[in-house]
């Protein structure tokens, strides 16, 4: 069988599942392309995507509720192999002729699966006594198999732990192998894309890289393309990535707004324009962000004051250049699922994270979005594999409005000042302690009231600095970061000693919930 990047790839349906993103993560960790459909996405589009085998995720509901999620029907007539976990197994089951009922209890937690049948799917899972530890987590249960069936393992409580029909290449899995507590989840998954599916293992940075270079110089041809550099990471991979791909035909605007870290704008225009031989305009605009911000206090509305700057000032320097068509944009596949769920009305927004509207009518140019269908994970180690360095992609991740949001109340050019010198020592002094990479973010904060302090014989009337580090995973909940007493110690030491109009700093001891990570 020949192998293919771009035509060995699995389709995941999502039925609601809290960890159906991590499925698609999983298989393409093993080497092969996925994506992530609703699970009521048309026959038309799943035969569209040709996909080699499909996954079906769990989900929340019950098979028997009242307009419950249901298979599409294109799925069984594929004739690709299917494996269906927990909700998906249970409505693979009831759609096939099978029986799945309400558990007496519900299943949560670890559990040992005794192996009966190493089918393909289960391959190389067992252990010396033939089982193998998982993650369950369902309320309903398979209590009989459709036809051409036959279990592979079981628990105690679960009968059909795992069950499959060999000859139509159909599994079903009652335990969750996308999480890390199942232990030989990795294995799993393997079998069903490699054995199974007959995939190879090919979706790898190097072979994404030729791939994707090939695509944008089909698209673009001989047009010239703008784009937005931030410094971070998404902007940076999209930058390095055309120019492979398009030379000179790149040109990227940096906006210097004025609010970013210490020494920051410099940095990017050495990585980019002095090491990489890339074209970028540095649009200075500091005076510009800082006047509009003028006497502005409330977080959104600054949010929204900076965000409309970007683009005024993005725009008038896209105006100057001739000939450009395309407009090349950092989207990544989480972005794309997450406006694709919310143009459904599930999102509830606590703050507004779109930094960046679109451009006004007389700037239609068309898109590209070369990473919009990866992962982060995917993404940086493009970054490297691509030649940025490491601590560049590798970098906590900082706001668009920056220390806008930072200082808090009314930003003005002297409290960003100070605050990015503190913000720096703090960060010199994690990455010395080891502690930046056990974090996942971390930052000083500006609080404009003063504090007495004393120093020698005198009296020091000073700004207070907040220091903020967080351990997160989702950047959905936190646990602020347990530094060491003497690490904060001596960053605050240092902050106060370095800094003269700062008399006080003090850490941030609170979670999110019910704190954000952000003080804005
Ligand atoms: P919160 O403060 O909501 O932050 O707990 C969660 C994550 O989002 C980042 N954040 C932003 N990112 N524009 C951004 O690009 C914003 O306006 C914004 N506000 C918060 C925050 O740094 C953290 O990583």
């Amino acid at each position: 069988m020949t192998q293919n990047i771009t035509t060995d790839r699995i389709l995941i349906l999502d039925f609601g599942s809290q960890y159906s993103q991590l499925i698609a993560r999983r298989v393409r960790e093993a080497g092969v392309y996925s994506e992530m459909y609703a699970y009521d996405a048309s026959d038309d589009e799943i035969r569209a995507f040709a996909p080699k085998g499909i996954i079906l995720s769990g989900g929340p509901e019950s098979v028997y509720a009242d307009n419950s999620p249901k298979i599409p029907q294109a799925v069984f007539e594929l004739g690709v192999p299917l494996l269906g976990i927990c909700y998906g197994f249970q409505a693979m089951t009831a759609q096939l002729g099978g029986v799945v009922e309400a558990g007496d209890v519900k299943e949560f937690g670890y559990a040992k699966i005794d192996i009966s049948q190493a089918d393909k799917l289960l391959a190389n899972m067992a252990d010396e006594h033939n089982q193998s530890q998982v993650w369950m987590s369902h309320g309903d249960k398979v209590t009989k198999l459709a036809d051409g069936f036959s279990v592979t393992s079981s628990t105690p409580s679960c009968p059909y732990a795992s069950a499959s029909d060999e000859s139509r290449h159909f599994y079903g899995v009652q335990f969750h192998p996308e999480v890390t507590h199942t232990d030989k989840g990795e294995t799993l998954i393997s079998n069903f894309v490699h054995s199974i599916c007959g995939c190879g293992s090919l979706w790898n940075s190097e072979n994404i890289i030729e791939l994707r270079i090939k695509q944008l110089q089909e698209q673009i041809g001989n047009s010239e393309v703008l784009l937005g550099l931030s410094g971070g990471v998404d902007s940076s991979v999209v930058a390095a990535l055309l120019h492979r791909a398009i030379g000179d035909k790149l040109t990227c605007v940096f906006v210097d707004n004025g609010l970013l870290r210490l020494n920051e704008g410099d940095q990017v225009m050495q990585m980019f324009a002095e090491n990489m031989g890339i074209r970028v305009i540095r649009a200075d605009a500091e005076n510009r962000f800082l006047t509009a911000l003028a006497g502005v206090t409330d977080p959104e509305a600054k949010r929204k004051i900076i965000g409309r700057e970007f683009i005024e000032v993005f725009s008038e320097e896209a105006r100057k250049l001739d000939g450009i068509k395309f407009l090349a944009q950092g989207t990544i596949y989480p972005d794309v699922i997450e406006s694709a769920k919310s143009k459904q009305g599930k999102a509830h927004v606590i703050k507004s994270h779109h930094n960046v509207g679109g451009l006004p009518d007389d700037l239609a140019f068309e898109l590209v979005e070369p990473l919009r269908d990866l992962f982060k994970d995917e993404v940086r180690k493009l970054g490297v594999a691509l030649g940025i360095p490491y601590h560049m992609i590798y970098r906590h991740p900082f706001p668009g409005p920056g220390l806008g949001v930072r200082i808090l109340g009314e930003v003005k050019k002297e409290y960003a000042d100070i605050l990015r010198v503190a913000d720096d020592i703090f960060m010199q002094e994690l990455r010395a302690s080891g502690w930046y990479d056990k974090t996942a973010q971390a930052f000083a904060v500006f609080q404009p009231v003063k504090s007495v302090g004393v120093v020698g014989d005198g009296r020091r009337y000073a700004w207070v600095i907040a220091l903020r580090a967080v351990e997160t995973v989702d950047f959905m909940t936190a646990r602020f970061a347990h530094l060491p007493y003497d690490l904060v110690d001596k960053i605050s030491t240092r902050i106060m000693n370095e800094i003269t109009d700062v008399s006080r700093v003090v850490y941030d001891v609170s979670s999110k919930p019910p704190a954000t990570i952000e003080w804005e």
